[in-house]
C-alpha cells in the first residue's frame, strides 16, 4: 500500500481507478467470504442473483446526498418515510391497527437505534437525577453501551438456564421508581429465542415505564416466518405497552450495512429522541438521530432493496431460511457430545457441548478450517460456552453439506482433545483485575499467543478462546480493548 511517495492511503500521486479497486480487492482477499452461505456472523446474504449490483447501483446515486437537512435533499426524506411505513407496517404498526401514530427514524445501525431509544427514554424524565433501565442478561450489549454513554444505570435481569429468558416477575421486580425503560428482545441475538414480551410490557406499562422491543435481529424475519406458520409469539405494536421498536434492514431486510429503524409509537415518545442547537453562530442543527451529516447510500440501497425483493421475496427467503435453520438444527441433534441450546424458534442455531472431550473452541477452529466460519460465545454466569449460527437463505443450498463437515470437525477434536492452558496461566486470568492489565502485558501476551506483529489474527483461536473464557468478563473487556488498540495502528 505504500510503495509510492505519501503515507498510507495518501500516495504523492494519484493512483488509476483500476490500480485502486485492485488493492482494495487483494485486501479483501483476506476476509471471511461474506456471500456463498457458510459465514453465520456479522453478514446476511440472501443469496439472490443481482441483488448487489441493484444496492450498489442506488447506493452510488444517492452517496453524495446529505441527511443533514431533509428539506434540502427531499429525495432522502421520502424513501426514509417510505422505510419507517415498511417497517412500521411489518410491526404491527400504521393505519387501522391499534397503534396508528407510530413515527420512526432511519439510524446507521441497531446500537444507534439502540442508544436512541435509551436517550429518549432517559430524557423524557428529566426529573430523575439517577435514571435506571432495566435490561434481561440476554439483551445485546449495546444497552451496556447506552447506559455507559448516557450515564444510566443498568439494572440486568438473569435468564433462566433452560429457556434462556428472563421471568416476567423478576422483570417486574427490578423495575424501581429510577426506571425509564425496559427491555425485550425479539429475539435475543446469542440463542435467538423471544422474550415474553406481552408479560414484560404489561409490567412496564403498569408502572408507568416505557418498554422497547430489542428486534433489531428479527423483527425482519419473524413476522414472515409468522406468516409461513411458526409460532411466533406476540412482540410487536399489537402488544399493549410496547413503546418503541428497532429493527436492522442491514441484517434480515438484506441491505447494505448502515441502515437500522426506529420506531416509536406515537410522536410524543420519539419527541425527547431528537437534538435541536441554535446557539451558535452557523446553521441551526436539528438531528433526529446521532449523526449529523448522513449519506444517502445506505438509505438509497435499503430501499432499492425492499422495492425489489417486496414481500413474496421476502417470504420466500424466509422460507428458504427456516428449512436451513431446520436442517442445521438436525444435524447438530445428530451429533453425539452436541446439544442444542434452545428448539430454534427464528433464525438462529446455538449449540453446546455436553462432551467435556469435545472442545467447543477446537470445534469452530475445525469447521473453519473446513470453509464453515461459525461464532464462538464464552460461558456467561449460568450458561456454558456455545457457537452461534445467524442462519441467513443463502445457507439454504449448502445445509446438505454442513452434516458431514460437522461430523468430520467433531472426529477431528475428539482425535486432538481439548485445549489445555498452564493451570497457572487459568489463575492468572481467573484471579487477574483489569487495572493489572497494562498494554505492554497484554502485547507481551498477544505476541505469545501468536497474535502479535502484522500477522493478523491467525485461524486458530481456541487458546485465545479458552483463556478469554477462563477470565471474568472484565478481564476479557479490558484484554480485548488493548488488543483491538494494538490492531489499530496507523499504516505508516
Ligand atoms: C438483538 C440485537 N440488537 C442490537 C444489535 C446491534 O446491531 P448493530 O451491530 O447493527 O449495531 C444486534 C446485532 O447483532 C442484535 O442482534
Amino acid at each position: 500500500m505504500t510503495d509510492t511517495a505519501g503515507t498510507g492511503a495518501l500516495p504523492a500521486e494519484g493512483l488509476p481507478a483500476a490500480r485502486v479497486l485492485d488493492e482494495i480487492r487483494a485486501l479483501r482477499a483476506a476476509d471471511r467470504p461474506t456471500h456463498g452461505g457458510r459465514l453465520f456472523a456479522y453478514v446476511y446474504d440472501p443469496g439472490v442473483a443481482g441483488l448487489d449490483e441493484l444496492a450498489q447501483a442506488a447506493y452510488a446515486e444517492s452517496a453524495h446526498v446529505n441527511g443533514l437537512d431533509p428539506t434540502a435533499f427531499p429525495s432522502l426524506l421520502a424513501m426514509e418515510n417510505a422505510l419507517v411505513a415498511a417497517a412500521a407496517r411489518l410491526l404491527g404498526g400504521g393505519p387501522g391497527t391499534s397503534a396508528p401514530d407510530v413515527v420512526g427514524s432511519v439510524t446507521g445501525g441497531g446500537t444507534e437505534s439502540l442508544l436512541l431509544a435509551v436517550k429518549a427514554a432517559r430524557d423524557a424524565r428529566p426529573d430523575l437525577a439517577e435514571p435506571r433501565i432495566v435490561v434481561p442478561a440476554s439483551g445485546h450489549a449495546a444497552f451496556a453501551k447506552a447506559a455507559h454513554y448516557l450515564r444510566v444505570a443498568l439494572d440486568p435481569v438473569p435468564v433462566d438456564p433452560v429457556t434462556l429468558r428472563p421471568a416476567v416477575a423478576d422483570v417486574a421486580a427490578a423495575i424501581r421508581p429510577e426506571t425509564v425503560l425496559v427491555v425485550a428482545s425479539a429475539p435475543s441475538y446469542a440463542h435467538g429465542v423471544v422474550d415474553p414480551v406481552a408479560g414484560i410490557a404489561a409490567v412496564a406499562a403498569d408502572a408507568g415505564v416505557r418498554c422497547h422491543v430489542d428486534a433489531c435481529f428479527g423483527g425482519w424475519a419473524l413476522p414472515w416466518l409468522r406468516r409461513l406458520g411458526a409460532p411466533v409469539p406476540p412482540f410487536d405494536f399489537a402488544v399493549p405497552g410496547v413503546t418503541s421498536i428497532s429493527v436492522d434492514l442491514h441484517k434480515y431486510a438484506y441491505a447494505p450495512k448502515g441502515v437500522s429503524v426506529l420506531l416509536h409509537r406515537d410522536p410524543a415518545l420519539r419527541a425527547p429522541q431528537y437534538f435541536a442547537y441554535a446557539d451558535w453562530p452557523g446553521y441551526t442543527m436539528v438531528n433526529p438521530v446521532i449523526a449529523s451529516t448522513r449519506s444517502g447510500g445506505p438509505i438509497a440501497a435499503a430501499y432499492a432493496t425492499l422495492r425489489h425483493l417486496g414481500e413474496d421475496g421476502y417470504l420466500r427467503l424466509a422460507a428458504s431460511t427456516r428449512d436451513a435453520v431446520a436442517g442445521l438444527a438436525a444435524a447438530v441433534r445428530a451429533t453425539d457430545g452436541l446439544r442444542l441450546m434452545a428448539e430454534p424458534e427464528s433464525t438462529v442455531v446455538c449449540f453446546t457441548a455436553d462432551d467435556p472431550k469435545l472442545d467447543l473452541f477446537v470445534l469452530v477452529d475445525e469447521l473453519t478450517a473446513r470453509g464453515w466460519h461459525t461464532q464462538p460465545q464464552l460461558r456467561h454466569a449460568d450458561l456454558p460456552a456455545s457457537v452461534h449460527l445467524t442462519v441467513t437463505a443463502s445457507v439454504a443450498p449448502r445445509v446438505a453439506e454442513f452434516g458431514p463437515a460437522l461430523a468430520d470437525a467433531v472426529a477431528a477434536v475428539r482425535a486432538a482433545g481439548p485445549v489445555v492452558l498452564p493451570p497457572e496461566l487459568v489463575a492468572l486470568a481467573g484471579g487477574l483485575a483489569p487495572e493489572a492489565l497494562t498494554p505492554e502485558l497484554v502485547a507481551g501476551l498477544a505476541d505469545g499467543l501468536g497474535l502479535g506483529g502484522d500477522t493478523g489474527v491467525p485461524e486458530r483461536m481456541a487458546v485465545v478462546n479458552t483463556l478469554l473464557d477462563a477470565a471474568p468478563a472484565a478481564v476479557r473487556e479490558r484484554l480485548l480493548a488493548e488488543f483491538v488498540g494494538l490492531l489499530q495502528r496507523p499504516a505508516w
